[in-house]
């Protein structure tokens, strides 16, 4: 088994996908700038799976990092996660995106090429389908980013694909997320957001660890089961443990494929909301508030194509994934406690 490098390997999903690779026997190299992160969690995974890895400090945008690396490591797979993921944010600065997301992305494909390693899994997203016409999500269904974080994406998934008309020794995995929630069972890595967070989970954790003071449930008007947003919350176990099996699966060399990373359920924020109660055993306080610009009413998984063809499948229920997300925040109320 050849070595894999995980670019973001220190972020909230690289972290739990180094624990997964470390356990099924590969050897890792970590490239991150900790600008999002923490090198706690690369030392927490390292005590999780018993094994080191190697761990370089450094931005993918830096030819001499990724020489270093590429020369130095026998890397034959690269999982790459290094981005930045706040749909807000880009919206406010969109140089900011296009600039790492994807002209980051193009050196490390140029330095690929160049050393001669053919094999990438990338992090899309589930927002590169917009407001889908109709759920379940099709990974053939058309594709309308709106906002830059998306597009930069797509655009990046567009990259890819030329590349891979342009030569097809390339094993290139296109991976579409929904929306990721948890943290390893052992509560010593998880999501740790900077500032107040944005996403749904996050928020009501740090509600219910007095972080916070109450939820604001963003619009009760949609035309969904309770009124409010409907989405595909995955375990970050389950994300991490395929994208192990897409590693496994560009090891048959089979070109470029995509696929969507969910269960295929979805939950309306109200029952997120009644899940976590149960996991931490409290009301967590919340009021309904208006919608919040750019949402959409209801997205999840037609995870068919990813049971077939990756042979994968999500394992847990919206109840463990409150439980992790749980674990991790009590025992960890300010994160890695760096940030
Ligand atoms: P994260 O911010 O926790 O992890 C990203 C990591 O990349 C961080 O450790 C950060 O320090 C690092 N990084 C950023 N730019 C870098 C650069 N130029 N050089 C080196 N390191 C750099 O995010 P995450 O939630 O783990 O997401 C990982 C990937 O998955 C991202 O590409 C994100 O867009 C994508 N994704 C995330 C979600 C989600 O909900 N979390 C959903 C869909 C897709
Ligand atoms: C958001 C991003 C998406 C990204 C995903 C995971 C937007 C428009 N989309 O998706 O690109 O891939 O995060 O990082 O930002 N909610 C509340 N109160 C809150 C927070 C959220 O009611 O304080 C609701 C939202 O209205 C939504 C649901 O919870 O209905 C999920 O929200 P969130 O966790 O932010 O994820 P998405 O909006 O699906």
């Amino acid at each position: 088994m050849g070595k894999i490098l995980v670019t973001g390997g220190a972020g909230y999903i690289g972290s739990h996908t180094c624990v997964e690779l470390l356990s099924s026997g590969y050897e890792v190299v970590v490239v991150d700038n900790l600008e999002n992160s923490s090198k706690k969690a690369i030392e927490r995974v390292e005590s999780i799976s018993g094994k080191n890895l190697d761990l370089v400090i450094g931005d993918i945008r830096d030819e001499k990092i990724l020489d270093k690396i590429f020369m130095n490591q026998m890397v034959d797979s690269v999982i790459h996660f290094a981005g930045y993921k706040a749909v807000g944010e880009s919206v406010e600065f969109p140089l900011k995106y296009y600039e790492n997301n994807v002209s980051g992305t193009i050196l490390l494909l140029e330095k690929m090429k160049e050393y001669n390693v053919k094999n990438i899994v990338f992090s899309s997203s589930a927002t590169v389908y917009g407001d889908p016409h109709e759920v379940p999500i099709k990974e053939g269904f058309p594709l309308k980013p709106y906002n830059p974080y998306g597009k930069t994406k797509r655009m990046v998934e567009m990259i890819l694909e030329d590349l891979y008309e342009s030569d097809k020794s390339w094993n290139i995995a296109l991976l579409r997320y929904f929306n990721p929630v948890g943290a390893h069972e052992s509560g010593l890595i998880g999501e740790d957001p900077r500032g107040i967070p944005n996403n749904l989970t996050p928020y009501i954790t740090q509600v219910a660890v007095g972080k916070l003071k109450k939820l604001s449930v963003f619009g009760n008007d949609y035309p969904t089961k309770d009124g409010t947003g409907v989405r595909d919350f995955i375990h970050v176990k389950d994300l991490a443990l395929g994208h192990v099996r897409a590693i496994e699966k560009i090891m048959e060399k089979p070109g470029l494929f995509c696929v969507n990373l969910g269960t295929g359920k979805g939950y309306s924020v109200l029952e997120v909301l009644k899940a976590f109660e149960k996991a931490c055993k409290k009301e967590i306080p919340y009021s309904i508030e208006p919608r919040r610009p750019g949402d959409i009413a209801k997205c999840y998984a037609d995870t068919n194509y990813a049971k077939e063809f990756l042979k994968w499948e999500a394992m847990f229920g919206i109840e463990k994934m409150a439980e992790d997300a749980w674990n991790w925040q009590k025992n960890n109320p300010d994160g890695y406690g760096d940030n």
